[in-house]
């Protein structure tokens, strides 16, 4: 068997930045908590957990300590609430996330209808959804969907940083019949771009694809996706234990790639299993 992998795997920058912000709090001696799972990887959230990083999903069963805002960042009155209480607030929140804010806030000041492509349980749309006061905002997250959006002369699309490109280019088709001016800024993060990109290339020089990150990952489960889409055989795993190997008997060439909240190691530990089939 042949197993491939990207040029680009393990942690984005986004989550990168997140994890040291963290890790420089444990370092100060403080109480640390992350308000909701630090990221969408049950590994490393363990391991957090393990060195004292404690996720909580309400601010209110915080005393005292520090509070990360993970990358996907937070409702900014929640923020203000916390840090009014006394709490130490770090700001983690994705560059690319708040370059996404920036833009729906100027949409909303022109009076732009806003359509959000995305999902609307999403933490980071959750907060980007707080983050603005304007009421007439539409989050999709199919074409079809896009087609109840009602007409507007002047619409404003972004995208959520995570979502898949051929999925939002289907919807802005459907949006474009939607108001006679159609702003669209494709917010999808650069690093997510170019592993969607990257997947498409391996795809093509193999059978099978192997998908590893968490479960609840958005960019992990869009490029499994990806792979349905492009009708090549694929599982999606956490692990190297999710492995169904008797399916893997026979395969002759395997692309394995990680979501930008699955470490680089777990991957390896993937391809190392896959590769113990023949021996
Ligand atoms: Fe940020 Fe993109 Fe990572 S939005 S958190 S760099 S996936």
């Amino acid at each position: 068997m042949k197993v491939y992998l990207p040029s680009e795997i393990g942690f984005c920058f986004g989550v990168k930045r997140a994890l040291k912000l963290t890790y420089d709090e444990l370092k100060n001696g403080e109480k640390v908590y992350t308000l909701g799972e630090l990221i969408h990887n049950p590994y490393v959230v363990e391991d957090l957990k393990r060195k004292g990083v404690e996720p909580v999903s309400d601010p209110s069963q915080i005393k005292e300590g520090t509070v990360i805002i993970r990358s996907h960042g937070a409702d900014p009155s929640l923020i203000e609430r916390m840090k009014k209480e006394g709490l130490k607030v770090v700001d983690a929140t994705c560059p690319y996330v708040l370059k996404l804010r920036k833009i729906v806030t100027l949409l909303s000041k022109k009076s732009y209808q806003i359509v959000v492509v995305g999902l609307d349980t999403h933490p980071e749309i959750k907060g980007v959804m707080a983050s603005i006061k304007e009421k007439r905002v539409y989050v999709v997250k199919n074409p079809d969907e896009a087609k109840n959006v009602p007409y507007a002369k002047k619409i404003g699309v972004v995208v959520q940083t995570t979502e898949s490109l051929d999925n939002f280019r289907n919807i802005v088709k459907n949006l474009m019949e939607k108001g006679e001016e159609c702003r669209v800024f494709n917010t999808i993060c650069r690093v997510i771009r170019d592993r969607q990109q990257a997947l498409k290339e391996l795809v093509k020089r193999v059978e099978a694809m192997i998908i590893v990150g968490g479960y609840s990952s958005s960019n992990t489960y869009q490029l499994f996706r990806i792979c349905q889409n492009l009708k090549v055989k694929a599982q999606f795993i956490e692990g190297e234990e999710d492995l169904r190997l008797k399916e893997w008997k026979g395969v002759k060439t395997v692309g394995i790639m990680g979501g930008t909240s699955t470490p680089k190691e777990l991957i390896e530990k993937v391809k190392d299993r896959l590769l113990s089939i023949e021996s």
